[in-house]
């Protein structure tokens, strides 16, 4: 029997209309309190799981989970092919709703939201898809500005000065009349990457951003994200095969320097503080920072990293 709530992914763009909020167009700055309309989040976790369940029939894929992601923190989301994390990242977004339990996210219970509220949360939420999901019938600007002048109304100006900060940041301004038929694999997802950035939401949630990139690309978009982290403040759950990735952005840090330039450096203190979380048959069979997975004598955990890092 079909479950209210319960269908495959679509674009969180598509239908959206909240209500209109003011918007600059500076450079990024770090996104306020008051910016998006929703309840006050001073204090409160970007995100709480609190004994979660979810299964499709006989297939549980989270199986009694709790955690929660601290405004401005980063968790990388680990597992198998098939474990689960594409659905809990929809979990967060309200795309799907959890058999049992609650899920708060900016201070809101979401998992009993109706859809219409449910719009309104992802206004401050950033989403890469894993299947990227552009609009094909629009172009790259189209799609990059599509939530700043649909949803913001924008004026069309501004957005455009907006979509092309951000192709910038990602090395596509030059493809900003494109349509997605003209795009490579490896450009549409960094479009989709812009899109997501683009209306500066608090909360961004990356499915497997970096596959399909060539490692140079991956670097820049690697580097986009810790910016975020680090001088936006933005809080990231980051679902990834990609475990170089995972490592480079937990292990790097963005520094801005006297003169305004912003540099990406090497930070082992950054190896503390963004933790992974690794999913297994309904659980995490892991939580903790990059040594410490490194150093896990779980023989799971050993197979799984001796199989998806170097040397092979
Ligand atoms: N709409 C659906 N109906 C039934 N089963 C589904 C549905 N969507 C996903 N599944 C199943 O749920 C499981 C988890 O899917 P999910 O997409 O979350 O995996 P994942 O961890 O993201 O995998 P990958 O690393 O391959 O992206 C898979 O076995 C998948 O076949
Ligand atoms: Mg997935």
């Amino acid at each position: 029997m079909p479950i209210p709530g319960r269908r495959a992914a679509a674009d969180a763009t598509a239908g959206a209309r909240p209500a209109v909020r003011a918007y600059d167009i500076g450079m990024l700055e770090p996104a306020s309190d008051t910016s998006t309309g929703t309840v006050p989040r001073n204090g409160l976790p970007a995100i709480a799981f609190d004994r979660v369940s979810f299964a499709f029939d006989d297939l549980v894929l989270l199986d009694d989970i709790s955690f929660t992601v601290p405004r401005g923190a980063m968790r990388f989301l680990l597992g198998a092919s098939g474990a689960g994390k594409s659905i809990l990242l929809k979990l967060i977004l309200g795309l799907m709703r959890p058999d049992s339990g609650t899920i708060t996210v900016n201070g809101q219970r979401i998992d009993n939201l109706p859809e219409d509220e449910l719009l309104r949360i992802r206004t401050d939420i950033g989403m890469v898809f894993q299947e990227i999901a552009l609009f094909d019938s629009l172009s790259v600007e189209q799609n990059v500005g599509y939530r700043l002048f649909e949803e913001m109304r924008m004026p069309r100006e501004h957005v455009r000065r907006r979509v092309e900060e951000v192709l910038g940041f990602i090395g596509l301004a030059d493809y900003i009349d494109r349509m997605p038929s003209e795009l490579s694999g490896g450009q549409r997802r960094r479009v989709a990457l812009a899109r997501a950035m683009a209306s500066k939401p608090s909360l961004l949630l990356f499915d497997d951003p970096t596959t399909g990139l060539d490692p140079i690309t991956s670097i820049t978009v690697n580097d986009e994200v810790v910016k975020l982290r680090d001088l936006e403040g933005v809080t990231a759950v980051f679902a990834t095969h990609q475990l170089r990735d995972a490592f480079y952005i937990a292990t790097h840090e963005a520094v801005r320097e006297a003169d305004g330039t912003i540099r990406i450096v090497p930070a082992d203190d950054k190896a503390t503080s963004a933790e992974f979380m690794v999913l297994h048959e309904g659980r995490f069979i892991f939580e903790g920072n990059a040594d410490e997975l490194l150093a896990s004598t779980d023989p799971y955990l050993k197979e799984f990293l001796y199989k998806t890092l170097p040397p092979w």
